[in-house]
């Protein structure tokens, strides 16, 4: 909703104009709605003329044939509106749904292939906001507003035009009244919809604030914080309820006045057109009909004046989403792409070629600077480098979630923007720093990346991962549910279904970032066998923190503020890199008194 977002949005209709590109394919099913629209829009407005037919040929003259006759055309048009109402109502809600649903699965899959650094600028829980309550609003809009509003357009000038073929005197008087009528009605519903729209909001706050605390229920219990929540709880219901009791209050007034209105309106009328019927100027059936176009036209003013800002509420909505349907990727991508299969023999498998980098976001901050290593195919290095050294920024790169400001980044010799991006990530096998899984059984993130696995390799990556045995003691094995980010692991097994995810896959370069950082050192000893049985099959990159890791590596690289500082060997770098003798002490050191420990004890 628009109070929901601090940036100013437009209420200009026009806005709305992109939405009509989705209706374009459901043009049957709007003529259809709109032929329902205008039958049953006729059909309403001739109902005062049957009344008057009714009342004056069939009642007044005593001729029972014309009543019948007129009941019975009556009837018919009965069958016409339920009939008209039906479709009307069906297709026009139909096309909502459908708009609303083709814009939520447009927006999705335009954003799902963004540049990651979009989501850095722009909140995943705004969009998600925007997916939902922005495609509802428009949902509604196009599936009730806009055709309540053609509806009630059509009536107003209907019946206005009826009310003047029936009695001109008459038509006057009450246009002349309308503007009193109308005024305190319509000032009244809006102030109970933006009170109503308060109560949402702060009642959306209310939902917030419960489920902050609920999701984060053990440091609220730990820090003793109960106490403060229920407070603020309170507070917060309070609130709302005051709002709510100001909007009813609006709303009961607002409705004790229109039933004044209308009927003191009424007696007007029945006043002043009953002095014409007794002057024989007007017959009876004419005053009813009267009376019957002037509260349609009344009722269609208020209709309109109603609908009119959920239009605007729902241009500033498409406002939005359109922005993220037009939001461009930063990565761009070739028309034809190069492939991999024509690369030119005996090169490099992974190349880093004057690597300069900075965030999007912190344009200033140079993480990357004149980076230049490259990795031969089926190599193992070890990126080691103090805590914001960039080492992850290196995976980022490669695997092209950014494109490096200066440089390139070049896989078997050719830059990676010239390759399409699922070429290049199908190379890739990654675990992250912070093993991140989905809600939903083991199996399927295992299989996230090749979810045509057999039983077979999908065993095997358990195994590889040392994660066989925690699996097989979980009473589901692997069809065990896990929640979102993988709650109900712990640290060490989430690591651990990472890694085998990322095998499975089998990929010919493996990204590995600190993978094992939650392990004991008896899981960790068993991935680094697994990994060493992986050696010279793929490439192998890992950010490493423990010295066994680094030990197993073929060459070490030396990553210090964004620079690559010395490659070499363990002991290369311990006799030439003063940085690295210095990083490792400190580093490996507690590693080494332990290993020390257990050989005194043993
Ligand atoms: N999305 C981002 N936007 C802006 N700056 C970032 C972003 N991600 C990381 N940085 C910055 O870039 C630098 C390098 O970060 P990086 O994550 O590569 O470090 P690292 O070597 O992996 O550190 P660690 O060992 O702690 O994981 C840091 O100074 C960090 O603050
Ligand atoms: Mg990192």
């Amino acid at each position: 909703m628009d109070d929901g977002h601090n940036r100013p949005v437009s209420r200009e209709l026009t806005n709305l104009r992109p939405a009509l590109k989705f209706l374009l394919p459901y043009r049957r099913q709007v003529l259809w709605a709109s032929i329902a629209l205008v039958v049953t829009a006729g059909v309403t407005l001739s109902i005062g003329q049957g009344m008057r037919i009714v009342i004056d040929e069939g009642l007044s003259n005593g001729s029972s044939d014309i009543l019948v006759q007129s009941i019975s055309l009556f009837a018919l048009l009965m069958v016409v509106l339920t009939i008209g109402t039906f479709v009307r109502f069906y297709f026009v809600s139909w096309v909502g749904e459908r708009v609303s649903a083709d814009i939520r699965q447009a927006v999705f899959a335009h954003l799902i292939r963004l540049h990651p650094g979009f989501f850095e600028d722009n909140q995943p829980t705004e969009i998600q906001s925007r997916i939902t309550t922005d495609t509802t609003l428009l949902q509604t809009v196009i599936g009730s507003s806009v055709s309540i509003a053609l509806r009630n357009i059509l009536m107003f000038f209907g019946g206005l035009v009826l009310l003047f073929v029936t009695n001109p005197k008459l038509s006057l008087i009450v246009i002349a009244c309308v503007p009193f009528v109308v005024a305190p009605v319509v000032l009244f519903g809006r102030r109970v919809r933006n009170l109503s729209r308060t109560s949402q909001d702060t009642l959306a706050e209310v939902g917030n604030q419960a489920g902050e605390s609920l999701r984060n229920i053990k440091i609220v219990q730990s820090f003793n914080h109960e106490a403060q929540d229920i407070t603020g709880f309170e507070g917060r219901v309070d609130v709302a309820f005051r709002v709510a009791v100001k909007r009813i209050r609006q709303r009961s007034f607002l409705i004790a006045l229109v039933m004044l209105l209308v009927l003191g309106a009424i007696a007007t009328m029945l006043w002043v057109g009953g002095q014409d019927v007794l002057s024989g100027a007007t017959s009876p059936g004419e005053l009813a009909a009267f009376i019957f176009y002037a509260f349609m036209v009344a009722g269609s003013v208020g209709a309109i004046s109603e609908v009119y800002s959920d239009l605007q509420r729902a241009a500033g909505a498409t406002e939005r989403l359109v922005e993220l349907l037009n939001a461009p990727s930063e990565l761009v991508e070739r028309q034809v792409p190069e492939s991999l299969s024509g690369a030119p023999q005996g090169m490099a498998h992974l190349a880093f070629s004057k690597v300069n980098f900075a965030y999007p976001g912190r344009p200033d901050v140079h993480v990357l600077q004149d980076v230049s290593f490259q990795v031969a195919r089926g190599e193992m290095v070890a990126l080691v480098g103090p805590s914001g050294a960039g080492k992850s920024t290196l995976f980022d790169l490669m695997q092209r979630f950014y494109d490096p400001t200066n440089g390139a980044v070049l896989l078997e010799g050719i830059d990676l923007r010239e390759l399409s991006l699922s070429d290049v990530r199908a190379q890739i096998g990654f675990v992250p720093q912070d093993p991140a899984l989905f809600a939903g059984t083991l199996y399927s993130n295992l299989t996230y990346g090749a979810p045509d696995a057999t039983d077979q390799a999908v065993n095997e990556a358990l195994a590889l991962a040392h994660a066989s045995e925690f699996v097989e003691q979980l009473p589901e094995g692997l069809q065990t549910q896990v929640g979102e980010g993988g709650v109900g692991l712990s640290g060490g097994q989430k690591q651990r279904l990472a890694i085998a995810r990322a095998l499975l896959a089998k990929p010919e370069i493996l990204l590995l970032d600190e993978a094992t950082s939650a392990l004991d050192a008896q899981s960790e000893a068993h991935i680094r066998d697994s990994v060493h049985e992986l050696k010279g099959r793929s490439s192998i990159l890992v950010i490493a923190h423990r010295l066994s890791t680094v030990r197993q590596a073929d060459r070490i690289l030396v990553l210090a503020e964004g620079r690559v500082q010395g490659q070499g060997s363990h002991d290369q770098l311990m006799a030439t890199s003063e940085l690295y003798a210095r990083f490792a002490r400190i580093q490996f050191a507690s590693e080494e008194a332990r290993v020390l420990q257990a050989r005194t004890v043993g």
